[in-house]
């Protein structure tokens, strides 16, 4: 597996810790075995600055966004674009004839595989991985494993942005509205500028880039670089807003007018022109 897949585990690894607390916001029963020993010990190398409780706040924020968009829209096309160890298939309440796309390196696909090869398929749903690089054309083969175009598409960018160059995330959320029918739905993370030249981030920017997956790319305008690649923006939150807070953010939010703070930013959108429907979570 290439060094970036290895982040999913550690991303899977916090799943697994807050599915483990008594007030859990969600249950990731998986988390653990694809987590595997390599994502705790991600977890303790790349410790800090709020990583658990944003990644709890992240899961719970896109689970109850896809829940929402689904049941919403009527959407029956699930993209996952870099699901490393996402287990959402197994574990959301989808409705019956939904099919989920999983995006990511091949190698990463063939190790899930490896290690859930044991659950059960839930019946009335279908998942279909599609083995691709993200920045080189992966419309092809993801028309190839039977994703329809021409229908609405749910597509989640999940903990994959910062590790891309600007040029590729443009291309890649320029593609996602290019490749959306009416009624499509966008939903992603992304983190500030500030967050990558943060001094008090120095020494987990460099474990990153030591271990092969530097993050690159950040923006203090989500909102600005969405609309340039054909998105309307119906929400941006930070961890600890409402409606991304869950009890989880342990840190004060400072005001978006406020330079250099290190951000990460939740994100629902929709194609220009969607009659914007309320994403509901600050419920
Ligand atoms: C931090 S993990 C996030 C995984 C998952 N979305 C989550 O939130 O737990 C980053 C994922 O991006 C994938 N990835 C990074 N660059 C990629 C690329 N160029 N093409 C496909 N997948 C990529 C990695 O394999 C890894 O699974």
């Amino acid at each position: 597996m290439e060094a970036v897949s290895r982040t999913a585990q550690w991303t899977a690894a916090a799943r697994a810790l807050e599915t483990e607390r008594e007030d859990r916001l969600f249950a990731d029963p998986y988390a653990r075995t694809v987590a595997d020993e390599i994502g705790f010990e991600l977890l303790d190398r790349y410790d800090g600055g709020g990583i658990v409780p944003f990644l709890a706040i992240r899961t719970t924020y896109l689970d109850r966004a896809i829940v929402r968009a689904v049941e919403e829209r009527g959407i029956r096309q699930v993209v996952f674009l870099a699901a490393g160890m996402d287990t959402r298939f197994f574990r959301l309440p989808w409705p019956d004839g939904v099919t989920v796309y999983e995006l990511d390196r091949p190698a990463l696909l063939e190790a899930k595989a490896e290690m859930l090869k044991d659950e059960p398929q839930p019946a009335g749903r279908t998942r279909t991985t599609v083995p691709v690089d993200l920045t080189q054309d992966w419309t092809g083969p993801l028309k190839e494993a039977g994703w329809k175009s021409e229908e609405p598409v749910l597509w989640v960018v999940e903990g994959l942005l910062f590790f891309l160059p600007e040029q590729a995330v443009r291309t890649l959320i320029s593609t996602l509205s290019a490749h959306a029918a009416a009624g499509s739905v966008l939903l992603g993370d992304v983190i500030s500028k500030s967050a990558l030249e943060n001094p008090l981030a120095r020494t987990f920017m460099s474990a990153l880039k030591e271990d092969g997956n530097p993050w690159l790319f950040g923006t203090e305008e989500p909102e600005a670089l969405l609309a340039d690649c054909g998105w309307d923006v119906r929400e941006v939150r930070q961890p600890g807003e409402p409606g991304a807070d869950f009890d989880r953010w342990p840190y004060p939010v400072p005001a978006r007018n406020v330079p250099r703070v290190p951000r990460s930013f939740l994100f629902t959108c929709d194609l220009p022109g969607a009659t914007g429907v309320d994403s509901g979570v600050a419920a």
